[in-house]
């Protein structure tokens, strides 16, 4: 797939023009009603400002949550709202459908530098289905197509794909962003590159395993999945999570590592506890000690050392998924010693989105980090080298 080669918003006139935006509004909320994390939409505002600058009449449209087809007023972008009202200095009019009355009597009395949002595009069945009917309905109420949803361009949904087939389509700057930043990252790396993998299943993974054992000098895999590994290799692992169905995949993922000489780290310790429980009993253990009964909470203190080291010697690092049940306080201090390991690090340090994203946040690195992307699992497919489809419709520069 040709990353770069995507015409953006500054390769196409939009003086006057209306243009549907697709940003990637899905963002968390607390139980009052307050965004907690404002990145995805505070990446939105640079192509949102740059359509204003260019008296473009701009139409937003985004999902929230996985409502399938059906109006959920608990998953109504309205709350959203005073946010990007607030960040763009102007009052945001949300209509209350998609492409009904609503939609169609804000879309045409917009004015030019204007700003107005669809309701949840998701309250739609066309727009998951990516029916052609309803991409066509969308498209209509636009001349230009940008996609800035990173987030969602893993989907081939009517708004993140369809309607480009109707009107032109390029790509907004957060969109530009994390394709040059990934693809520099996967093509011309600052060696030695490290990926940090966690997460519970090795079955979630194995795309990116496999891409990435081409492309990086180590591999560090945290979290549930490590243990499918530890297994493989003979320990016995109590209580463990394991994918028993997968301990050949990761003996031959352990053989291709060592064919192309990517240094592969595993924990050698463990925080183990009596049973899957925020409160449960825990201990340390070596990862060829773990007693019956008991389970892998967490990286040990000695993996954490391991991983720091590779961490501090590497030129660039990519990191997805927990190394730890990280919500609870335990059995996070693995995710949060790599954490601070990547921010004291010279690195080049990318977050691939998702839950590591979010314990960044919390932690409080988010700062220290080269980039943290807006997309969890489209960042993991587009290592994997697999198409975009929100990618693949844009237009091609020349
Ligand atoms: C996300 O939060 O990862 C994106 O908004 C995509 O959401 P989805 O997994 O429901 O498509």
């Amino acid at each position: 797939m040709d990353f770069l080669n995507r015409k953006t918003v500054e390769d196409i006139d939009v003086n006057g023009k209306r243009v549907l935006v697709r940003c990637d509004y899905n963002v968390p909320f607390d139980s009052v009603g307050n965004i907690t994390d404002t990145k995805r939409i505070d990446e939105s505002i640079k192509t949102l400002r740059y359509l204003i600058d260019h008296k473009a009449k701009i139409i937003i449209c985004s999902h929230r949550g996985r409502p399938k087809g059906a109006v959920k007023p608990e998953l109504s972008l309205a709350p959203t709202i005073p946010y990007v009202s607030k960040v763009l200095n102007q009052q945001v009019q949300i209509a209350t459908d998609v492409i009904g009355e609503s939609a169609q009597t804000l879309c045409a009395n917009l004015e030019e530098g204007q700003v107005i949002m669809l309701e949840n595009v998701r309250f739609e069945p066309g727009e998951e289905a990516n029916d052609p009917t309803f991409a066509k309905k969308l498209a209509a109420f636009a001349d230009i197509f940008v996609n800035d949803a990173f987030g969602t361009s893993h989907r081939a949904h009517a708004s993140t794909a369809g309607v480009a087939a109707y009107i032109p389509a390029v790509c907004g700057y957060l969109i530009q962003k994390e394709l040059q930043i990934l693809g520099n990252a996967l093509h011309t790396p600052k060696r030695p590159f490290v990926a940090i993998l966690g997460g519970a299943k090795v079955s979630d993974k194995i795309g990116v395993i496999i891409a990435l054992l081409d492309k990086i000098d180590t591999l560090i895999i945290g979290g549930g999945m490590a243990y499918t590994f530890m297994n493989a290799l003979g320990y016995s692992i109590g209580n463990s999570l394991c994918e028993s169905d997968k301990l050949d995949l990761a003996q031959d993922i352990m053989a291709k590592a060592k064919e192309k000489e990517v240094k592969f780290l595993i924990p050698i310790d463990n925080i183990i506890a009596n049973k899957f429980a925020q409160d449960a009993q825990w201990q340390v253990a070596d990862s060829d000690q773990i007693p019956e009964g008991w389970m892998g909470m967490d990286i040990g203190p000695k993996s954490a050392d391991l991983f720091t080291h590779a961490i501090e010697h590497a030129g660039t690092v990519f990191w997805n998924g927990p190394l730890g049940v990280s919500e609870w306080n335990n059995f996070a201090k693995g995710t949060y010693k790599v954490a601070q390991a990547l921010a004291n690090s010279k690195a080049y340090s990318i977050i691939g989105g998702g839950d590591s994203a979010a314990s960044v946040e919390k932690l409080g690195f988010a700062t220290q980090m080269s980039h943290i992307s807006t997309g969890g699992g489209a960042s993991l497919e587009l290592i994997e080298g697999l198409e975009l489809p929100g990618i693949s419709c844009l237009l091609q520069k020349e």
